[in-house]
């Protein structure tokens, strides 16, 4: 539980700083005046839902697909992936065995084609990817599709 590791550094910091001063405030002491103490290393601000699931979707996907909607690179734009029908994002010319393959990407699905385009739909024009093999890799890389919209 990394969220609990920060709060609880962010605990002896409010502890230390209230022991040093009886007068510091509470805004003070979140306010850490040693720049050693600040990095918690995420990322992003919001790296709490995904942690480290930007990062890893930036390693193995971003070389063909952006997040930002309507930017279909070498693969199509995944915004708002989660809970669509495979094939549909405009503007982007699919495989047919993609388009006609009746998937809708979910948790599941997501993991399985992440993991081996083929073995869900045989055909597919995702090349050259390989999968990933580490289903905790995979999970943060999923987490991190469907929070982002
Ligand atoms: C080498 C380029 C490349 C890489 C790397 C790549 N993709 Fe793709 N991806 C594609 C292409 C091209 C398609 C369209 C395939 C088709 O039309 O058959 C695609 C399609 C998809 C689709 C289906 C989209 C839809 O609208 O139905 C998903 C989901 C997807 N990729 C997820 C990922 C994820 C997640 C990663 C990283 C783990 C990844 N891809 C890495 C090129 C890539």
């Amino acid at each position: 539980m990394p969220g609990s590791t920060y709060r609880a550094r962010a605990l002896a910091g409010t502890l230390l700083a209230t022991l040093a001063s009886a007068s510091s405030s509470f805004a003070e002491a979140a306010d850490p005046a040693k720049p050693a103490a600040t990095p918690p290393a995420g990322p992003t601000g919001n790296s709490a839902t995904a942690p480290g699931g930007e990062e890893a979707f930036n390693n193995a996907c971003r070389t063909c697909h952006s997040m930002k909607p309507g930017d279909n690179r070498l693969g199509p734009s995944l915004s708002g992936i989660a809970g669509k029908k495979a094939g549909a994002t405009e503007g982007f010319a699919y495989s047919q065995s993609l388009k006609n393959s009746g998937v809708t990407w979910d948790t599941t699905t997501l993991d399985a084609f992440i993991a081996n385009p083929d073995a869900v739909i045989a055909g597919n024009n995702m090349k050259p990817y390989t999968g990933i093999s580490d289903a905790a890799l995979r999970a943060k890389i999923i987490a991190y599709l469907e929070g982002a919209k």
